[in-house]
């Protein structure tokens, strides 16, 4: 029986990536802002409901080009349940991160610790839209108002999720997002960020052009981080099947809840505003549970994944450890199940089925 992963990504027919590359083949224009680049920025900003966004080679650059543009240096508030990319992109620019406990429902930053871990260095907060769930941007928004604080959204999940009527990526100074092969929209690899202050977007455009301005000037220290054609074309090829993909994602995941309902020691992520449902985490009552039904699923040559595990703040050999209780035993007992647009349904129902048995 073939092997059921995590996840796949989500492809255009082939033919019609190919069509894309014969634009690029006969222009050979293969980078620098090239019309593909430019196309999939306008289209994917139409989709999103977007003023614009800027992309870049990999999520993790977004995420550290966003604490470039916004020129700070000193502690950054943000979350310990996340992939290493979130604290790494912090380190890297010559910030700290400081981290704040989860809500253990939403698995999201606790705005209601935030405040806590405020001190004279702070520059800025970092929440996490884990999963596309969104943060609670209102409370987020008040404390960063209230001591004068940047926020930098990682949306690295978020394309697709909305939140009061708008598109989760428009919140924030920055809102960094991921076009990776495992994202919910796909350049292969691949990124973004995206903000409505033009001072900020003329930066982040100059950013990853060598420090390049319009007028092909060197205003500030840059680097190269450009999307390539290659890659803007196999994300122009994907963005027209996101809304059926988005789509076909709530379908499983919905499946996925009802036939786990069967059990009543396993629990959800408490969905807060229109999540896109890109991954579906499941949470055991122990690790101990966890590990039960992972070898049970390995068994049948099903390959969930620990997602996030551990948690960031565990990471002893780049962070000072602080106990984060919520989010090291959520890390400990979560699990990501298969969810991908070629996942059949009679997948979904088997996956289910093994886990209400494996008790
Ligand atoms: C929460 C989060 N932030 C950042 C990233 C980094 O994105 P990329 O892989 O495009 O560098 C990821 C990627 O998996 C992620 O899951």
């Amino acid at each position: 029986m073939e092997k059921i992963f995590v996840t796949q990504p989500t492809l255009a027919p082939l033919g019609e990536y190919t069509e894309l590359l014969k634009t690029v083949w006969a222009s050979g224009i293969m980078t620098h802002n090239g019309p593909l680049v430019q196309k999939f920025e306008h289209d994917f900003c139409q989709y999103e409901m977007l003023d614009n966004i800027v992309t870049v080679t990999n999520g993790t650059y977004a995420i550290q080009a966003a604490i470039r543009a916004l020129n700070i240096r000193g502690e950054i508030i943000t979350s310990p349940f996340s992939f290493i990319a979130t604290t790494s992109a912090i380190l890297y620019e010559g910030c700290t991160p400081v981290y704040v406990d989860i809500d253990p429902e939403t698995f999201n930053i606790d705005p209601q610790k935030i405040e806590y871990a405020i001190t004279d260095k702070t520059v800025a907060i970092m929440p996490v839209h884990v999963f596309g769930n969104p943060c609670n941007i209102e409370a987020i928004e008040a404390i960063a108002t209230k001591y004068h604080l940047k926020v930098i959204y990682d949306g690295a999940h978020a394309v697709g999720s909305r939140y009061k009527g708008k598109a989760l990526l428009s919140f924030g100074d920055i809102s960094a997002t991921s076009f990776h092969a495992t994202k919910m929209l796909n350049t292969a690899e691949g990124g973004g960020c995206i903000t409505s202050n033009n001072e900020l977007l003329k930066k982040l455009q100059m950013l990853r052009f060598f420090g390049y301005n319009d007028h092909k000037d060197v205003e500030i220290v840059g680097s190269n981080y450009k999307m390539t054609e290659v890659n803007a074309a196999l994300g122009l090829a994907n963005l027209k099947y996101l809304k059926e993909a988005i789509a076909d994602r709530k379908r499983k995941y919905n499946l996925y809840k009802e036939i786990l309902s069967c059990r009543n020691d396993l629990s959800f992520q408490k969905l807060s505003g229109e999540c896109n449902c890109s991954y579906f985490p499941v949470v055991f009552r122990s690790e101990a549970d966890l590990l039960l039904v992972q070898d049970k699923l390995l068994e049948n040559n099903i390959v969930p994944r620990r997602y996030f595990y551990p948690s960031l703040n565990t990471y002893k050999t780049i962070v000072p450890y602080k106990k984060m209780p919520f989010s090291e035993s959520l890390a400990e007992r979560i699990l990501c199940l298969p969810l991908y647009f070629n996942l059949s349904e009679s997948d979904v129902i088997r996956i289910g089925e093994i886990i209400c048995k494996s008790f």
